[in-house]
């Protein structure tokens, strides 16, 4: 059995193929990195443009790389939200329309469960209850997870998701977009201990995130050291920016796993692709005897196979939209969780 996902929520245009048994056949993402890169950030307008001029040909790409025809297709799965209003539309209604012709179910799909399911697509067999750290540019939350599709949202960030500090501060300092990417790689060469951070706190002892202190402090700290690319210790400062961030985000995992105690900790969404955050992970959870899930770095950033996959696990549990042509958009969050 074969499910196409549909994945336009932000500014990749993305389809997959894949098999009832979560064997991807086909992933193919149209990223616009390029045209967004000038502005140094996602214009809505322009995403929404252009996924609807390259719906139809990634669509197309995915069936041709998985050999398979529309008629093969079981059912369709499609990103409802969170996103960008414009494009998740354009996703949305072209799914409708091929759910509608050839007669086949249309499996709502939530984008940030989406990246949680991702780990499942390489046959992880994770042992719940889990608990599933989601960093993206739009996103940094915490869910916990008594079983499989039960998604409890137990800590969201009150104002900067940690991807977006990560390309705010390579926006500011000039370095290109996406900045997460960037950082990563201009962060080996430097010293993560030369520049000080402190630790954002929660005052009400709650497990949500906050960026925006370290974003205005990183701010400071360039201004005063006339920071830029020319700077002895540029590369010291990304380090040392990227540092507080991976410590900033860990430290939230310990409060939160102290307080849910689960068997197993997953780590996803596009920051999961950083190469310090996904080795710290690791020996976080190794520390503390937990088993420790990352997908592989192209299913962390947005991408229609993680879609899919949750479609397929949808499916198999006949959790379908009863009338697929009823079905709406959500920018700030789906009602299916
Ligand atoms: O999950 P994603 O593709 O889109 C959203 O749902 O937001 O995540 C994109 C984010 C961007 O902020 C990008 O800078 C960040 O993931 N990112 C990285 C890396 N690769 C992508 N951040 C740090 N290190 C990376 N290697
Ligand atoms: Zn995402």
């Amino acid at each position: 059995m074969y499910l196409l996902g549909i994945e336009t929520s932000c500014d990749e245009t993305a389809a997959a193929i894949v098999q009832d048994d979560f064997k991807i056949l086909s992933d193919v993402v149209l990223s616009q990195d390029e045209i967004h890169a000038v502005y140094g950030g996602v214009v809505p307008e322009l995403a929404s443009r252009q996924h609807i001029s390259a719906i139809g040909f990634v669509v197309e790409e995915s069936l041709r790389q998985a050999r398979v025809e529309f008629q093969d297709i079981a059912a369709y799965g499609v990103t409802l939200g969170p996103g960008l209003i414009g494009s998740l539309l354009v996703g949305l209604s072209y799914a409708k329309g091929l759910a509608y012709y050839f007669k086949k179910p249309l499996i709502p799909v939530d984008h940030l469960e989406a990246h949680i399911e991702s780990v499942f697509l390489e046959g992880a067999r994770v042992s719940f209850p889990a608990v599933a750290l989601l960093v993206s540019g739009g996103h940094t939350s915490t869910f916990y997870m008594k079983k499989r599709l039960d998604y409890k949202l137990v800590g969201k960030t009150r104002d900067d998701a940690a991807g977006e500090a990560l390309d705010k501060i390579a926006k500011f300092l000039e370095l290109g977009y996406p900045g997460g990417p960037i950082i990563d790689r201009l962060a080996g060469k430097g010293d993560p201990r030369a520049y000080r951070f402190g630790l954002p706190q929660m005052t009400d002892r709650s497990l949500d995130f906050s960026f925006s202190g370290l974003k205005t402090a990183a701010l400071t700290k360039i201004r005063g050291a006339a920071m830029s690319k020319a700077h002895p210790q540029f590369n010291d400062f990304i380090a040392s920016f990227e540092h507080a961030v991976i410590r900033a985000l860990l430290s939230n995992l310990d409060r939160t796993i102290k307080v849910y105690n689960p068997s197993s900790l997953i780590l996803c969404g596009g920051v999961a692709r950083n190469t310090k955050l996904r080795a710290r992970f690791e020996k976080f959870a190794e520390q503390r005897s937990l088993e420790a899930y990352i997908p592989s770095p192209e299913l962390c950033t947005d991408n229609a196979a993680m879609v899919a996959a949750l479609a397929v696990e949808k499916f198999k549990r006949q959790k379908t939209a009863s009338f697929p042509l009823d079905l709406n958009a959500y920018p700030r969050g789906t009602p299916y969780r």
